[in-house]
């Protein structure tokens, strides 16, 4: 099992391994009034009775709610009707929220943790690629109809446990989607780590992934960044390198494209931006070699109206994240960013 300590303002462990052997080895169990899991339909058909039956060791009172996948479960709707469960079945201050699924759960059930009874306990156990993200730093959120994210907290969990086991039943898609996650923490390595790990994931990808090394990789540079700067104030923007065309992409597609796929296709709009054409066509390259979800092309128009509301942005100015010799968080003038674009979809169609 590998194990990764995260320095946060509550410092928490992630852990990675085959099994879930870590449930004997951590002290979450203690004097709980119960265990409330959070999941969604797929997880729970495909993982949930083999989960819940090891759950039973450890708390007399387990109380299970399951929401159907998707985005969509990410509001404050949701949030009414599972607290309102959790108050019938006699949650309290001493229940442990545990988040059982992909980073749309971690959100979801890391949100209601900060906000049940003013905040109880919460660990996550991610069975996604992507989550390996989106599990790490305290984040959580539910969506609002107007903003993706916008009603959320910082709120440490009390740790990360991964059986990478779980990943087997994950549909090519969502492994790739995950996959543009993890290639962004490739290209941030050599910026934020003592060494680069972006030509060693490339070549690993050619063969079976050992994702319990690769996702402690990717964690390893989001733990490096978060712990300097756990509330987003300065360094941590850098892990939206390749959301701003990316969330624009996403919300033009109304979500027909997984988030990772569409921060792919981000990344080669950041790098075209960047001036390094050599690694844009490279992950261009591999993009079409993985059979990434085409774009359906809209006018220029459309994802700039979306770029406009990105939250990096300052004073209606368009900033993005760039990778030069130094990462930069750079304004960008409206002709170049139509010109990138106009370059995006010459070499996709
Ligand atoms: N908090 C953060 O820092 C952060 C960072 C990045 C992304 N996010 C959020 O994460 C979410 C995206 O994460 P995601 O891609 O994991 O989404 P997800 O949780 O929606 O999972 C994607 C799909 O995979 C299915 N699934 C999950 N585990 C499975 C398994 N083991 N086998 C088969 N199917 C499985 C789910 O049912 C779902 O249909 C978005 O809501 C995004 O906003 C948060």
């Amino acid at each position: 099992m590998v194990k990764i300590p995260i320095a946060a303002s509550t410092p928490y462990e992630v852990t990675l391994g085959h099994s879930d052997s870590w449930m004997s080895n951590v002290s979450y169990w203690k004097d709980r009034s119960a265990i409330w899991v959070v999941t969604d339909e797929t997880v729970n058909r495909l993982h949930g009775e083999a989960f819940h039956s090891q759950l039973h060791r450890f708390a007399e009172q387990i109380v299970w709610s399951v929401v159907e996948p998707g985005d969509g479960s990410k509001s404050l709707q949701t949030i009414e009707r599972l607290v309102e469960q959790g108050l019938r079945e006699g949650c309290d201050r001493h229940t442990l929220i545990i988040a059982f699924g992909g980073g749309m759960v971690g959100d979801l059930a890391g949100f209601l943790a900060s906000v049940f009874m003013r905040g109880v306990p919460y660990i996550q156990v991610p069975t996604t690629v992507l989550a390996h993200d989106s599990a790490v730093g305290g984040k959580v959120a539910v969506n609002h109809p107007l903003a993706k994210n916008a009603i959320g907290a910082f709120y440490q969990p009390l740790g990360v446990h991964y059986n990478v086991s779980r990943l087997e039943t994950l549909t090519p898609l969502e492994v790739r989607s995950g996959l543009g996650e993890l290639i962004k923490h490739a290209y941030l390595s050599r910026h934020v780590l003592e060494s680069s790990f972006e030509v060693d994931l490339f070549k690993a990808l050619e063969s079976e992934m050992d994702w319990v090394t690769w996702l402690a990789k990717g964690i390893d540079v989001k733990r490096t960044v978060v712990e300097q700067d756990e509330r987003e104030q300065g360094i941590r923007a850098w892990l939206n390198f390749g959301h701003t065309f990316g969330h624009a992409l996403e919300s033009v597609e109304t979500y027909r494209l997984p988030h990772g796929e569409a921060i792919l296709y981000g990344m080669v709009f950041a790098f075209l931006l960047s001036g390094d054409v050599q690694r844009a066509a490279s992950l261009k390259k591999w993009m079409d070699e993985q059979d990434v979800t085409p774009v359906d092309w809209k006018p220029f128009d459309a994802y700039l109206e979306k770029m406009t509301h990105d939250k990096k942005n300052r004073k209606g100015v368009i900033r993005f994240v760039l990778l030069r010799d130094e990462v930069v968080i750079e304004p960008v003038q409206i002709d170049r960013l139509q010109a990138t674009f106009e370059k995006m979809k010459e070499w996709w169609t």
